[in-house]
């Protein structure tokens, strides 16, 4: 089985490429934005014409959240136009697409893990443009599968764990949020479950929606403290409330993601977060 991968020099992406060798019968064809700018909906429609694959998963995104105020229309194609073309030119040409989103699209005030068929009341450009993304994969692609998923990080890439061995390595203390709680994902577990998912044929058994992050809650406070435990970096950590560390795009307090349709469907284990947390930091060499 052919999987196109767009965006692959992102977390996902490369995580994706990282793993492949898992999954010998899968043969994936990674395309970064220079071989494939999905803003470019003749690009894509070409690319899909003269390509073949079975499969696309979509790792391509705007995803600087503060940045997107001020790249309002880069931002909605990227994350809202240029799936729902994806999504077109995969079902013209029979093949399945999986596409990722966010836990940001739901931003509603409740204070309980988050489900699919909750109330989306997304705030900023980026939440924005994550939800229109969905609702027009969805619209055009019946069978695509779509992921929402929370606090990415990966040995690739930047991200809040890199962030933090760096700036814990520069200074004595850290302040870090503890009012916003959500759930930290292991890149490479997103991309194993996501290959998983398509080598078992659940892939194209399945779609919708679905919440995908590891198990376990915390604030972005615990997950530095658990980054410096787990690492040795001696850092203190300073819990702050979100007031004091005012963002362009507002922030959800509560985002953890129920995962209960997921695990009632595919039956996969979740890792726990710290797990993966250590994972991701012995690759780091830590
Ligand atoms: N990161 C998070 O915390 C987080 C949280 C929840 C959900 N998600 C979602 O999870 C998915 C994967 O995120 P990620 O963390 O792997 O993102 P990432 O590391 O930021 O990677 C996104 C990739 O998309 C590429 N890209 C941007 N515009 C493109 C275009 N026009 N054409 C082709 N490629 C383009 C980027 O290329 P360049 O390197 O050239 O910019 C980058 O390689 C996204 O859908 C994201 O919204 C992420």
């Amino acid at each position: 089985m052919t999987i196109l991968i767009t965006g692959a020099n992102g977390q996902v992406g490369r995580e994706l490429q990282a793993i492949s060798a898992e999954f010998p019968t899968l043969k994936l064809i990674p395309v970064d934005r220079s071989m494939l700018d999905i803003s470019d909906p003749e690009a894509i429609a070409h690319f899909c014409d003269t390509t073949e694959f079975d499969v696309c998963i979509n790792c391509a995104a705007y995803t600087a959240v503060d940045k997107a105020e001020q790249e309002k229309e880069l931002a909605y194609a990227i994350n809202a136009e240029a799936p729902g073309h994806l999504a077109a030119a995969c079902l013209d040409k029979g093949a399945q697409l999986i596409h990722y989103s966010s836990d940001y699209v739901y931003h509603n005030q409740e204070n309980r893990p988050l489900q699919e068929t909750d109330a989306t009341t997304p705030r900023g450009v980026y939440a924005q443009s994550k939800l229109e993304g969905d609702l027009k994969v969805l619209a055009a692609h019946p069978g695509a599968l779509v992921f929402r998923t929370s606090w990415v990080y990966s040995s690739f890439g930047h991200n809040f764990v890199k962030t933090m061995l760096r700036l814990g390595a520069e200074r004595d203390s850290l302040r870090v949020v503890v009012d916003q709680i959500g759930s930290p994902t292991y890149a490479r577990d997103i991309a194993r479950m996501t290959l998983e998912l398509i080598h078992s044929g659940q892939a194209a058994q399945y779609s919708g929606i679905f919440n995908y992050s590891n198990e376990g809650v915390c604030s972005w406070y615990d997950f530095a403290q658990a980054i410096f435990e787990l690492s040795g970096v001696k850092c203190k950590v300073e819990a702050i409330p979100s007031t004091e560390y005012p963002t362009p795009a507002a922030r959800p307090h509560y985002s953890v993601l129920d995962k209960g349709k997921y695990k009632a469907a595919f039956g996969i284990d979740i890792p726990y977060w710290k797990e993966s947390l250590r994972d991701c930091l012995e690759l780091l060499g830590y």
